[in-house]
């Protein structure tokens, strides 16, 4: 069947008038063409400048002043707020020097001990993690599609799998790479079983262990435990929460240690900083790498959930050797339980395709062919679009109570998409300490600690803004500003 055959789900309706008016003014108000302070244009002139009728009109300001862009004065209509989060400075800049040597990663223990301690006490608000709630996800188009192609291809779980990844699924994934800059044959996909797979098998395909690998500081801690899993060592370089990998410095590890192997970067939305790197630095990082024969390991997870309209660039787009392992998710964008992810390996095809062979053999065909036909249809892009703006609503939301709630000396960056936030909190707290307290409160937060070997974290901590806004959320929140206040007293 092709893709075309396929009933598609419903149009979702478009968004409604006042909410694209809405977006409209606040593009104007986050690029500084309404300046705090100044006055949004009447109800008056919303209605006779666009048509629309006074309700509409309305619903515009009252959602512009509900998101705590506007404020409403009395008698003089609506005016430009300054935003409470702009009153919290960005996460500080690392310090630029030559990285501490690689040390083997000891993190299991660490990063172990809090996931134990978080599961025994049973969060009732999880802040934890990086992902959106469920209800974000398309489950009844995926649903749907799951019974149509049970119904059409009856033989397919009984049928063994192709090689590599589903055709489908392949080519699905591979159109969508066009817009990033990429260009790859369908042929040239694997399909592995999360992003973690795929960063798994590719640092296996370029290292051996006891080999150095440089990693962003701080990074994921998911790839510092494949790390240690692997037997191999980390460099961590200073990344800065604005451009990503700071490029000087590692230039200066590899002056300074001749043996790293690989680089593995989170160009676009890092977790847990959310920076991105401008396309100027991605372009250096690819030519460098290849100049220096050091493997680049791109990990793409959370790339589509950008706020730009125009879709990021991958670092790989400017391989021009095979230079570059590009590692990509569906967990974050489509669905976290189909465990999903894809690579494309560059000159590492071959050995990788062997690997993926060896260690788990391809995945299942149902989910991908699933996954393909949603991927490939425009159901994909309104998800995405409804997505990204319904995480940039609790992005916002979320930064305005911390800013709120929490003491002086907090900082924070808010990133321009993706999942989590980075709170730097005043240097005499411990997040382990408020990990600590907040469990007692039912509330879970990653600590810094876990996103690094190095013990320079300890008074930062990741927060998730895909949790859906509730009271439970905000009273949470308020409970973590109140504990960090008390610990700060401590
Ligand atoms: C940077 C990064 N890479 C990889 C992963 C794992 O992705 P997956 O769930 O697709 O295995 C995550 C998940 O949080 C992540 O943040």
């Amino acid at each position: 069947m092709t893709v075309t055959e396929l009933t598609l789900p419903p149009m979702q309706p478009a968004q409604p008038l006042y909410r694209m008016l809405a977006d409209h003014y606040l593009g104007a108000i986050r690029s500084g063409v309404l300046m705090p302070g100044e006055r949004m244009p009447s109800v008056r002139t919303l209605m006779r400048t666009h048509g629309v009728s006074l309700s509409t009109a309305l619903q515009v300001c009252r959602h512009l002043e509900a998101e705590g862009w506007l404020e409403a004065r009395e008698r003089s209509g609506y005016f430009v707020r300054q935003p409470r989060r702009a009153l919290l400075a960005p996460v500080k800049e690392p310090e630029v020097a030559t990285p501490d040597p690689a040390a083997y990663v000891g993190v299991h223990a660490r990063v172990s001990a809090i996931v134990a301690r978080g599961q025994q006490a049973n969060a009732r608000v999880d802040l934890s993690g990086a992902s959106g709630a469920p209800a974000l996800y398309p489950s009844a188009a995926l649903n749907r599609i799951t019974t149509q192609v049970l119904r059409r291809h009856p033989f397919l779980l009984t049928q063994a799998v192709t090689p590599n990844g589903h055709p489908e699924l392949q080519i699905a994934v591979a159109r969508r790479a066009l817009d990033m800059g990429m260009q790859i044959a369908p042929d040239e996909v694997v399909v592995t079983h999360g992003c973690i797979e795929a960063v798994n098998l590719a640092l296996r395909a370029v290292a051996q262990p006891g080999d150095t690998v440089a990693v962003e500081s701080p990074t994921y801690y998911g790839l510092l435990q494949v790390l240690e899993s692997l037997g191999m060592r980390a460099v961590e370089i200073p990344t800065s929460p604005r451009t990503g990998m700071s490029l000087e410095a590692l230039e200066m590890a590899v002056q300074a240690y001749d043996n790293i192997r690989a680089v593995v970067v989170v160009p676009n939305l890092q977790n847990p900083l959310g920076s991105i790197m401008p396309d100027a630095a991605k372009r250096r990082m690819a030519a460098f790498c290849e100049q220096h024969n050091i493997a680049l390991i791109e990990d793409d997870t959370y790339s589509p959930l950008a706020d730009s309209n125009t879709p990021l660039k991958a670092l790989k787009a400017w391989d021009r050797t095979g230079n570059v392992i590009y590692c990509a998710s569906l967990s974050k964008t489509v669905a976290p339980g189909l465990r999903l992810g894809w690579m494309t390996a560059g000159r590492w095809q071959e050995r990788v395709q062997m690997l993926k062979f060896a260690q788990s053999r391809p995945n299942d065909s149902l989910l991908q062919v699933v996954a393909g036909r949603f991927v490939a249809s425009g159901a994909y892009d309104r998800h995405i679009r409804t997505l990204r703006q319904t995480l940039r609503e609790q992005r916002e939301r979320m930064a305005e109570s911390i800013a709120e709630c929490f003491p002086a000396g907090t900082r924070l960056s808010v990133p321009s998409g993706g999942l989590a936030m980075w709170v730097e909190l005043p240097t005499n707290v411990s997040s382990v300490a408020l990990f600590d307290a907040a469990l007692k409160h039912s509330i879970r937060i990653a600590p810094g600690t876990m996103f690094s070997n190095l013990n320079r974290f300890d008074h930062f901590f990741r927060i998730c803004f895909g949790l859906e806004p509730s009271a439970n959320l905000e009273a949470a929140l308020a409970t973590l500003g109140e504990l960090t206040r008390q610990l700060t007293e401590a």
